[in-house]
């Protein structure tokens, strides 16, 4: 996101960063010497660096290649905001810094995919291990982190403190100075997260175990163990805490540091071990080595008086095979005696004094380098990427990380300086050959018009060096594989004699007596391209070929130390081949190394020393010209003044950057120059800026670079929406076929399965309508298989539509037509239902109810269809009585005694002569009735002399009773009148048991009027009731007439 908003200044804004340095550039100096105006002279490149070390501006360009001079004193650029302003920004936006670099490299591998390295070179005390320490923090704050392997930064930093404790030592021109050379690949996944490390070391100074010049240290472990350790530790390993207790640690007699505490540093160093993941008992095998190293060196010798050694140190000897884990007695014998193999023979033969202490010292360094060697592969297993998945070599990248020491010219130069002067001679030509040189032949190739630069080259030296068999290194192992005694002096004179004429070599002999006065005998003299060095032979030979003898190694190698017993098992009774000889395996190691740096792409720290003193502000003109001069820089400069920052081949240049032009993206179909060419012209380029070659473009300043990688960079979010469009809109279709496809398959599922339905229940219904039909013409048939069909389903229709139209009451009637063949069943059903009905019915019945029901049914024989006012009287409850109890006569209740009254109702009674009517109370009892005028019972009729009643058709309430008036006892039939006839004559023919004496006439009723005369009641019809007399002394009574409805 830090691109965002820049596209707009951009060019405003590396303009401003770059003017800005040029308008400050009398106080603080150019930030790029690209930018010095007389970048041909030396002065002027010194000055400027001089200037800005004044200003504690410490880094400086040269194009890409990064100067960095030491300022000796802490500057407030290293922290986490300082990492931040730099994350992501481009070289030439902000002012030189070693975290720029860093972030470059890191952006180069997340863009390009192509591995990196860093190689940072300079003498020793410039700065490099400072420089390599501060892009590792730089990596493992600034970079993602894999979730899986989230401590992988914190194991990465802390392996610096355990290899520096280890291989690191104070020396006269740095107080940690790297005895070891070392590259580490940092391993970064896809996402640009550190996922693991990868170290290679380079050949430990051993010499430094058994000896120090004076003013130096041995390596900080021993320091830092005494210093720090506590007294438990220090008792089990048998050690006391001064150093000057210790042989190998007073020979520089200096065994305190003033910048730095032993006892802390000793604290930070167990706790990376814990934090990289040694184990408790693995700390414990390195200190018994450590300690068991110290007692070596106290190991004396004595002479016997033949010449023979013996240890005199005994007291030493039990605690030092105790560390060391190995038989006392054995250590003894192998440290005073050699075992040497003729003809299969075993000889053993004893040292003298000198050869008893070679083989102690040989034996220290060889277990101390040993250890080194073991530790180094123990952090690489630790820091490998432990995740496979993560560390999938394809979509990981490394970058290296190149510290190896610097160039040494010391008052006196043995093995180890040659073989470090050797190296930084390698690492110099490999920077030649591929910023130089190739840059040179490149533009020639190309055809670029070009001024060739001349440069130093060094490949002559090396040649001198590793050349075979003629090189040094080939003759140093010649000497060592030589049978018999060899030594360093027949070495010098191989040297001289096969050498001699070689330009960059002197030897004593040929020397001219200028030389020869600053030559001892001893010496050689090589001339690299940072400088003549003397180098003195003695040693060269123990030291190639690491005199331990094999006794020695055999007991090592059956030690109880399991690093000691691993690192010496290996190769334990073998003799040497020329393969393991240190130069040369060296030699092999370095070659390894140049291999792999050509691989990548690499950036360059330059780290220049302002002073041998170690001191802030300090700037050693003299020292600086000459580092200036061996880095070559103002050549550099020069290449870099002269040619173009930045080359690409044109299909590469095109694909990177066709999107900034709308004729090249998204494809471009012509030949890739024309394309090329276009794309220049459309982002502006001027003529001056760039050059097409045969096959590449070349652009000369960063600065045009960066400036079409930042409108890149602000173009993406765009291509990005592009892409991102393009493929969500792809994988939306997409999405959309597969449910339209899945919707289609599920419609034409449904569908099929609906339609088979139907065609089913078509199928069905057509074969149902041909057996109805066909069962409809066999109806009348015998139940048969052709009208089964049909003669059920109307059974079944019948019993079903029975089912919803049952009567619910008695007196409903209706019942379904049944069909014919149902006509039984169905009668049997309906007298069923209506049983059912009734029983329902009764059961509901209450006895009143009953007695009603009894007298309602009687009513019903009587009068149903035979008088009109019958209808209007069956919805009408017949009461037990319609007169109250107090409109009864006390008296006529006292009179009739026991004879209850069972109903009274109130009647008009007509006269039999002359029919004139008398309001009268009717009551009957159980035996008889009485008629009641108020308190007189006026007439007395007995049941069982009744002989009749009488009653019209219509809707009167005449009623006629019958009796015999012979006796004389009746006066003759009683015409009444009642209201409530039907329920009157109803219960009197109940009660009188007469039911069947009930006479409905529909005329007229003759009644019996005393003594044999008979009297006739006419009934007509009319519009009111009417009782009148009619015409021949009748009485004629008019019922209004009914309406039906
Ligand atoms: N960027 C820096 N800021 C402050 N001090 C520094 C810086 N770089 C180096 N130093 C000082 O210089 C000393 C030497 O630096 P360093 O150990 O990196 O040198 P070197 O080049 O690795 O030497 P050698 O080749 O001997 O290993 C450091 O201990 C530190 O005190
Ligand atoms: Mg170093």
């Amino acid at each position: 996101m830090r691109y965002q908003g820049r596209e707009v200044d951009i060019e405003g804004r590396v303009r401003l960063v770059m003017e800005s340095a040029l308008t400050a550039r009398d106080r603080v100096g150019v930030q790029d010497f690209v930018l010095l105006e007389n970048y041909t002279s030396e002065a002027a490149f010194i000055e400027n660096l001089r200037r800005r070390f004044r200003e504690n501006l410490v880094y400086t360009y040269i194009g890409s290649v990064l100067v960095s001079v030491n300022p000796y004193k802490d500057l407030e650029i290293y922290s986490k905001q300082q990492m931040e302003r730099y994350r992501g920004v481009s070289f030439y936006e902000i002012a030189p810094h070693i975290y720029s670099l860093s972030d470059n490299a890191y952006r180069a591998l997340r863009t390009r995919r192509k591995d990196q390295c860093i190689l940072i070179s300079g003498e020793s005390g410039a700065g490099k291990t400072e420089a390599a320490k501060k892009i590792l923090l730089y990596y493992t704050v600034t970079c993602p982190i894999n979730d899986n392997m989230a401590a992988v930064g914190g194991h990465l930093l802390q392996s610096n403190p355990v290899l520096e404790a280890f291989g690191n030592a104070k020396t006269l021109r740095n107080d940690n100075s790297s005895r070891f050379g070392k590259y580490m690949d940092v391993q970064f996944d896809f996402k640009g997260a550190p996922v693991g490390a990868h170290i290679l070391n380079y050949l430990l100074e051993k010499s430094r175990v058994v000896h120090q010049n004076h003013g130096e240290r041995n390596f900080h472990i021993f320091y830092q163990l005494l210093d720090g350790g506590d007294d438990n530790l220090l008792n089990a390993l048998d050690l006391q805490r001064s150093p000057q207790n210790y042989r190998y640690l007073v020979k520089g007699n200096c065994p305190r540091l003033s910048s730095v505490s032993d006892k802390n540093n000793w604290k930070v160093v167990m706790k990376a071990l814990s934090v990289i993941g040694f184990t408790e008992e693995e700390v414990q095998t390195l200190l018994n080595i450590i300690a068991g190293v110290l007692h070596l060196g106290n190991v004396q010798f004595g002479e016997g008086e033949e010449g023979e050694t013996y240890v005199t140190t005994e007291n030493h000897m039990s605690n030092l095979a105790k560390l060391l884990g190995v038989d006392g007695l054995a250590l003894r014998e192998a440290l005073t005696h050699r075992k040497l193999t003729a003809k299969a023979e075993e000889i053993i033969s004893p040292l003298n004094f000198e050869q008893a202490e070679a083989a102690r010292d040989a034996l220290a360094k060889a277990a101390y380098g040993r250890t080194f060697t073991w530790l180094v592969r123990k952090i690489n297993e630790l820091l490998a990427a432990k995740d496979i998945r993560n560390y999938n070599r394809k979509s990981c990248c490394v970058i290296g990380l190149l510290d190896v020491y610097g160039f040494e010219v010391l008052q006196h130069n043995g093995f180890e300086q040659f073989c470090i002067n050797y190296s930084n001679e390698k690492l110099q030509q490999l920077f030649t050959e591929l910023s130089l040189k190739s840059e040179q032949e490149e533009y020639e190739t190309e055809g670029i018009t070009w001024e060739m630069v001349k440069c130093f080259d060094n490949q002559m030296i090396c040649d001198l060096i590793e050349e075979k068999p003629k090189g040094i290194i080939s003759i140093l192992d010649e000497e060592c594989l030589s049978p018999g005694e060899t030594c360093d002096a027949s070495f010098l004179e191989k040297l001289e004699d096969t050498l001699a004429d070689h330009p960059h070599f002197v030897a004593h002999k040929a020397a001219n007596g200028k030389t020869r006065r600053v030559m001892s005998r001893e010496e050689f003299r090589l001339l690299h391209y940072a400088g003549e060095v003397n180098y003195n032979v003695n040693g060269f030979i123990d030291r190639n070929k690491e005199m331990l003898n094999w006794n020695l190694k055999e007991v090592m190698s059956q030690s109880d130390n399991q690093i000691l017993r691993h690192s010496f098992h290996s190769e334990e009774g073998t003799r040497p081949k020329c393969s393991e000889m240190a130069a040369t395996q060296f030699k092999n190691d370095l070659m390894k190394l140049v291999e792999i740096l050509k691989s990548k792409e690499p950036s360059y720290v330059r780290c220049i020393k302002p002073n041998d003193a170690k001191q802030p502000g300090r700037f050693d003109e003299v020292l600086v010209r000459h580092q200036v001069k061996c880095f070559s820089l103002v050549e550099n400069l020069r290449v870099r003044r002269a040619g173009f920052a930045y080359r690409r081949s044109f299909e590469a240049f095109l694909q990177r950057y066709k999107p900034l032009c709308p004729e090249t993206w998204p494809h471009w179909h012509g030949r890739v120059e024309d394309g090329v060419s276009i794309l220049v012209n459309h982002l502006g380029y001027k003529p001056e800026e760039y050059k097409l070659g045969r096959s590449k473009i070349f652009i000369r300043s960063p600065k045009t670079l960066f400036i079409t990688e930042d409108a890149l960079e602000a173009k993406r979010p765009g291509m990005a929406l592009t892409l991102q469009t393009s493929w969500r809109g792809y994988r939306e279709r997409a999405k959309y076929r597969r449910i339209r496809h899945a919707v289609i398959v599920i419609q034409s599922a449904w569908r099929g399965m609906k339609a088979r339905r139907r065609a089913k229940r078509r199928r069905q219904a057509a074969a149902l309508i041909r057996r109805f039909i066909e069962g409809f013409i066999y109806r009348h048939e015998e139940y048969c298989a052709e009208n089964q069909y049909f003669l059920d389903h109307i059974r079944y229709s019948f019993l079903k539509n029975l089912r919803k139209n049952l009567p619910e009451t008695v007196l409903d009637k209706s019942w379904p037509t049944p069909p014919p063949l149902l006509a039984e069943a169905s009668d049997h059903l309906r007298r069923l239902h209506m049983t059912n009905m009734v029983r329902k019915y009764c059961r509901r019945v209450q006895p009143e109810w009953k007695k009603q029901m009894a007298q309602k049914v009687v009513a019903s024989e009587l009068f149903k269809d035979q008088k009109d006012s019958y209808p209007q009287s069956v919805g009408r409850l017949f009461l037990d009585s319609r007169l109250e109890h107090e409109q009864i006569s006390l008296k006529v209740t006292q009179t009739l005694g026991n004879d209850k009254v069972q109903y009274a109702v109130p009647v008009i009674k007509y006269d039999r002569r002359g029919f004139k009517p008398r309001p009268r109370q009717l009551l009957l009892t159980n035996a008889f009735a009485v008629l009641v005028e108020g308190t007189k019972i006026k007439q007395r009729i007995d049941y069982a002399a009744l002989t009749g009643i009488s009653l019209s058709s219509l809707s009167d309430g005449v009623v006629v009773l019958h009796v015999p008036s012979d006796d004389g006892k009746q006066k003759g039939d009683v015409v009444l009148h009642c209201s409530h006839v039907i329920e009157l004559v109803t219960k009197l023919s109940l009660m009188a048991t007469k039911v069947n004496y009930v006479n409905i006439s529909p005329g007229s009723i003759k009644f019996a009027v005393a003594r044999g005369k008979q009297g006739i009641i006419d009934f007509v019809r009319g519009s009111e009731l009417k009782v009148s007399k009619g015409k021949r002394g009748h009485l004629l009574v008019t019922a209004p007439r009914i309406n039906s409805t």
